[in-house]
């Protein structure tokens, strides 16, 4: 890290006008911190619209939630990002959101971790869901650092996302690819079939992840060749010609008595 505390705030505020612009915020939500060379968090203020920030609104906390700089209030989410500062040192973003699709997945319980797109293999690598907790609570935080120990984009379950980096535009770029392979994985699950990658070509893409130095202990994700989409409901069986008889005598002798 060698950015100016100026720079890295811009940096900020302009990946809070991308996640706005985006969709992947209603309102006032989400929150985004970076980390500075000091050691010190910038975050975003509470109830503010991410759309329209200034980095004067930014407010700047140290790893403990001390608040060192700024006029606004950090964020109500602040332990779960320096939960998350304090558990991993390679991590100087995070990025807190709820796009919609990976959201949806998060609301149906289904985890984004199957091995069908290159890109997501390497970037990412799997996206689980963490339990639900409070937002705002120690508890939330405690749950999320337990799994981003290991990943660096989960779903959070009934409530979004979080990405993290080493800096704002690595932890955006991963919740923009989160969230558009959300979307490719419902479009296939609409078409009826998702086709996972073979355990060979996943190995090599694993191979490359390293090449590439992309932190190892990223779990990867589950490599279980072709998956069929669950099948459709079964409809209710129609019924049979005996059942329909006795429906129709039933129907006929309560409409005698109605007449009198
Ligand atoms: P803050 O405005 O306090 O950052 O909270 C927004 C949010 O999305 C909580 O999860």
């Amino acid at each position: 890290m060698s950015a100016s505390i100026f720079t890295v705030k811009k940096d900020v505020v302009e990946m809070c006008r991308r996640i706005y612009n985006h969709g992947y915020v209603a309102a006032n939500d989400g929150n985004v911190s970076a980390r500075v060379d000091d050691g010190h968090i910038i975050m975003t203020p509470t109830g503010v619209s991410k759309g329209f920030l200034k980095t004067q609104d930014l407010v700047v906390v140290d790893i403990d939630g001390n608040k060192v700089a700024g006029t606004t209030r950090p964020s109500s989410e602040s332990k779960m990002h320096l939960a998350i500062y304090k558990a991993r040192e390679d991590v100087n973003a995070v990025v807190h959101a709820h796009p919609a699709t990976a959201t949806g997945f998060a609301v149906a319980g289904i985890p984004l971790t199957q091995c069908v797109l290159p890109e997501v293999i390497i970037a990412i690598g799997s996206i689980p869901i963490a339990e639900y907790a409070t937002p705002g609570t120690q508890d939330l935080a405690d749950v999320v650092v337990r799994y981003l120990n290991q990943y660096d984009a989960i779903l959070m379950e009934n409530h979004g996302a979080i990405t993290v980096g080493s800096d704002v535009t690595s932890a955006l770029f991963k919740m923009e690819t989160m969230e558009h392979f959300a979307k490719i994985m419902l479009v296939a699950h609409q078409l009826g079939n998702i086709h996972g990658l073979p355990p060979r070509d996943v190995e090599t893409l694993l191979d490359l992840r390293k090449k590439f130095g992309i932190r190892s202990t990223a779990p990867a994700c589950t490599i279980e060749g072709t998956c069929e989409a669950p099948p459709p409901k079964e409809k209710p069986e129609p019924s049979s010609p005996v059942q329909s008889n006795l429906i129709e005598e039933v129907t006929r002798q309560v409409m005698e008595k109605l007449k009198g």
